[in-house]
């Protein structure tokens, strides 16, 4: 069997992934709370390369193979994603990967905590990005439904050292006036790198819970505190960020000083799922906790970005107090004020350099396992 290219770079360098249950953050509109850089390019990749180096459309050897359709040509194959996850060895400590053929998977996904690194992989003709996507898993549970967020989660993956490729993870509740959480991924602990992944939601899509994140080259859609979390240090780079309601893209659960929580997003896009999304309709975030951190950089604002850019967390409960909510070098209609230097939400602010994705990642982030340099760095 032949390997794809870069699928054999990612098993020549193996991979890696935390929730504090936090508290019943809300209804949208309800009583009370609611709603250096000395990374080295491995390879080159992009330019003269073909599509077919980056075809991922048949499991390497050793994989847990999963077809919905049953006609994959694997001998032993699994009809669902989850009796896959369970199918991998729970004592090994040898990297495992789990190949998906093309399917609408309508199923809740829990991956527990494991010995091994895995990769996950959905079958695509083009593993570069999101736009070739064939492996969908869906569902549609809410907070109303049940006692977690956690719980709501399309994909609840609790192993560290997890790496997933080219699926769409879809939350299909849509919204309700009070515990409308409806969670596509709780990336429930650290050493978690998400690549060419479609996140589909509406309130809270993607809890970046614990630990430290990358979501490189993905697709992020919601309306309200669409991406939260208390602890985690998370980096998104071209991610392309799409409304689909008022509300407001981040949420940070950063609760002190000392709490490491980063989420900073670079080089991506933030525009309205499509031409209906209202200007002004979204702000960047809002400070679920008073010690919020969010950084916005090097990525184009459409006009669904409201003027004033940051939102108090609510009317009783500002939370504004110790936030760090700032950007850096945006651009597009969305940040016209910015380049115009009018000032934002006075809880805000204007950086004079761009963060770095070691003061996130950590200092040697290149190194890790569940960090894939071919989706950074262009
Ligand atoms: C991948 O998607 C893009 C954009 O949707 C399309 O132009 C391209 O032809 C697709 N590539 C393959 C290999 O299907
Ligand atoms: C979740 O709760 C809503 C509202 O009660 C209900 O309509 C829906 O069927 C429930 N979904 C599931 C998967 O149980
Ligand atoms: C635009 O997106 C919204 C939210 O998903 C949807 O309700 C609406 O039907 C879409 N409009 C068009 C013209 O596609
Ligand atoms: C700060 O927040 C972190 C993460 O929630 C927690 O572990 C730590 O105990 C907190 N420290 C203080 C002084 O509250
Ligand atoms: C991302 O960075 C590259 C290289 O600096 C640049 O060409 C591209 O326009 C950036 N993307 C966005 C959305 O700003
Ligand atoms: C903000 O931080 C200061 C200094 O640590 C602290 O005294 C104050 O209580 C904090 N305010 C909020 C709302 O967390
Ligand atoms: C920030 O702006 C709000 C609303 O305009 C105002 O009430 C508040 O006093 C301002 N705070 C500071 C520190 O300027
Ligand atoms: C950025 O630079 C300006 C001008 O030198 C300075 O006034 C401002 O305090 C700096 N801001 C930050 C966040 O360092
Ligand atoms: C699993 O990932 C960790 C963290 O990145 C790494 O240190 C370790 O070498 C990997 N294990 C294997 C067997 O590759
Ligand atoms: C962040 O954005 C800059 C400018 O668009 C880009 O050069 C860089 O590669 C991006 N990613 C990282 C990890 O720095």
């Amino acid at each position: 069997m032949r390997f794809p290219t870069l699928f054999v770079l990612l098993l020549g360098r193996v991979l890696s992934c935390n929730e504090a249950e936090r508290d019943s953050k809300a209804s949208i509109s309800g009583r009370g709370s609611t709603t250096d850089t000395r990374h080295s390019r491995i390879i080159p990749r992009g330019v003269g390369q073909s599509d077919t180096s980056n075809a991922r459309m048949s499991p390497p050897d050793g994989a847990i193979v999963v077809d919905s359709s049953g006609r994959s040509s694997i001998p032993i194959s699994h009809l669902t994603v989850q009796s896959g996850v369970d199918a991998l060895d729970r004592r090994t400590n040898a990297p495992q990967i789990l190949f998906i053929y093309p399917g609408v998977y309508h199923e809740q996904v829990f991956i527990p905590p494991m010995p091994s690194n895995l990769t996950i992989q959905g079958y695509t003709p083009d593993g570069r990005s999101y736009t070739n996507n064939t492996v969908t898993i869906t569902q549609n549970l809410a907070l109303i439904n049940t006692t977690s967020d956690d719980l709501t989660a399309t994909l609840r993956n609790w192993n560290s050292n997890t790496k997933v490729y080219n699926i769409n993870l879809a939350n299909t509740f849509g919204r309700a006036a009070t515990n409308g959480q409806s969670l596509a991924v709780s990336a429930h602990v650290g050493g978690q790198g998400y690549y060419g992944v479609q996140f589909l939601g509406f309130q809270d899509t993607i809890l970046a819970n614990k630990g430290a994140q990358l979501y490189a080259k993905c697709l992020i859609v919601g309306a309200v505190d669409f991406i939260f979390g208390q602890t985690a240090q998370a980096w998104f780079d071209q991610v392309d960020i799409r409304t689909n309601g008022f509300g407001y893209i981040t949420a940070s659960g950063r609760d002190n000083y000392t709490n490491p929580s980063w989420f900073v997003i670079n080089n991506s896009t933030i525009q309205g799922i499509n031409s209906s999304m209202p200007a002004g309709s979204t702000y960047l975030g809002r400070p679920w906790r008073s010690f919020a951190r969010v950084v916005i950089q090097n990525t184009f604002l459409d006009t669904v970005v409201k003027p004033q850019g940051w939102s108090i967390w609510e009317k009783d409960q500002p939370n504004t107090q110790n936030v760090t909510f700032a950007e850096y070098s945006n651009g597009g209609p969305g940040s016209t004020r910015v380049q115009q230097k009018v000032p934002r939400a006075n809880f805000s602010g204007v950086l004079n350099t761009s963060i770095k994705p070691d003061t996130v990642l950590g200092k040697a982030f290149w190194n890790e396992w569940w960090v894939d340099l071919n989706y950074l760095f262009l």
